[in-house]
C-alpha cells in the first residue's frame, strides 16, 4: 500500500485545568477540562505510509528525530494500525508554527495533526469524536485540539468515552494573549508534575472538588456569554492548579520571579478598566484572556512594562484540518 495524508490542528490553552491522570497508560484524565483553541499556534504534519518502508521514521522542524524520539511516535500510529489492521511503516514529516520564542508547549497541535493525518492515510476516516480518544493517548491536552473554539474534554468512563466535545465557537470577541516569561525547556515535565501532584499533594482532593464545579460554572458563562464571569472562573482555576503543586512532596512550582511581575501588571491593567485575566499551565509563561479588540490596546501595556519579553496576539482558532 501507498498512501499520503497532511493535517494541520492548532494548540489549545485549558481554561478549565486538565492535572492528573487516573490512568497512566491510556491517559484518562482525574477531571474534565475546557479549553480555547488559538489560532496563532499550530502543527502540520504529513504522514506517508508505503509498503516499500523499512521502519517508521520522523522528521520535526526540518530534523531527523534520533530512534527514542521515533518509538514514542511509533507506538502512538499502532493504536491506529492495530485498528486498521495494517503493520505498514510510515514516514512523519512535522511542523511546528509557534511564534519564534514563545515557549509554548506544541504536544497538542503536534499530536492532534498527526492523528488526524494518520486517520486518513489509513483510511480509517474516525469521526472526531472518536478521533479526539486516540490522540488522547499521544498527549492528553491533544484530545481538546480536534475542535475550535471552546472545547470540553469529558473525563468519561472509559477510554471509549473520554472524548472531546465542541462547546461553543468563540466568535463572540474573544482572544488570547501570550507573555513569554522563559522558554527554556522545563526541568519538570507536565506529566511527572501531574504525577507528583495526584500522589502526594495535600491539596489535591480540594482540586478535584473545585475543578468539577468550576467546569458547571464556565459552561453556564458561555452559554450566556459573560466574559467577566469566564474571565474570573478562568484565573481562579489556573491558580488553584498551580495551589496543588505547593501542596506536593517536595513542593514545586513552575513560576519565575518575572511571571509574579506579569500577574501584577495584569492585575494593574484591569483595575484601569481592561477586561483581562490570566491562566499559566505547566511553565512560567502567563496567557491572558481578553476581548480580541482590546488584545492590542492590552499588548502595547504589556509591551511597555516587559520590553524584553515577546507579546504574542492570538484569535480564536480552528479544528484540525487536512490540507
Ligand atoms: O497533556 P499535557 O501533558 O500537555 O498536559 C497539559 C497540562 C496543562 O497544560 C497544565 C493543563 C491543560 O489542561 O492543558
Amino acid at each position: 500500500m501507498k498512501q499520503q495524508s497532511k493535517a494541520r490542528a492548532h494548540t489549545n490553552i485549558a481554561l478549565i485545568k486538565y492535572w492528573g491522570k487516573r490512568d497512566n497508560k491510556l491517559f484518562l484524565p482525574m477531571n474534565s477540562s475546557l479549553s480555547l483553541t488559538l489560532d496563532a499556534f499550530y502543527s502540520e504534519t504529513s504522514v506517508e505510509l508505503s509498503d516499500s518502508f523499512e521502519a517508521d521514521s520522523f522528521i520535526l522542524n526540518d530534523q531527523p528525530q534520533n530512534s527514542q524520539e521515533t518509538a514514542k511516535i511509533s507506538h502512538f500510529l499502532d493504536l491506529f494500525r492495530q485498528t486498521a489492521g495494517i503493520k505498514t511503516a510510515a514516514k512523519v514529516v512535522s511542523q511546528n508554527f509557534v511564534p519564534t520564542a514563545a515557549g509554548l508547549a506544541s504536544s497538542a497541535s503536534a499530536f492532534a495533526a498527526l492523528g488526524a493525518a494518520m486517520n486518513h492515510a489509513t483510511g480509517l476516516n474516525l469521526d472526531l469524536a472518536e478521533l479526539s480518544t486516540y490522540v488522547r493517548r499521544g498527549s492528553g491536552s491533544a484530545t481538546r485540539s480536534v475542535y475550535g473554539g471552546f472545547v470540553e474534554w469529558q473525563m468519561g468512563t472509559t477510554s471509549a468515552d473520554s472524548l472531546a466535545v465542541e462547546i461553543d465557537d468563540a466568535s463572540w470577541d474573544i482572544g488570547m494573549i501570550t507573555v513569554a516569561v522563559n522558554t527554556n525547556k522545563k526541568t519538570l515535565s507536565s506529566r511527572d508534575g501531574m504525577k507528583l501532584t495526584v500522589e502526594t499533594s495535600a491539596f489535591y482532593p480540594a482540586w478535584l472538588e473545585s475543578a468539577a464545579k468550576d467546569l458547571v460554572s464556565i459552561k453556564e458563562a458561555i452559554h450566556k456569554q459573560d466574559f467577566q464571569q469566564l474571565g474570573e472562573i478562568t484565573e481562579s482555576n489556573g491558580m488553584k492548579m498551580h495551589g496543588t503543586m505547593l501542596g506536593a512532596t517536595p513542593p514545586f512550582s513552575y513560576w519565575e520571579a518575572l511571571t509574579v511581575e506579569v500577574l501584577t501588571k495584569i492585575r494593574e491593567i484591569r483595575r484601569q478598566g481592561w477586561q483581562c485575566y490570566f491562566t499559566m499551565d505547566a511553565g512560567p509563561n502567563v496567557k491572558i484572556l481578553c476581548r480580541y479588540s482590546d488584545a492590542e490596546a492590552i499588548q502595547k501595556l504589556l509591551t511597555t512594562a516587559f520590553p524584553d519579553n515577546p507579546v504574542i496576539i492570538s484569535k480564536v482558532g480552528s479544528g484540525v484540518k487536512l490540507i
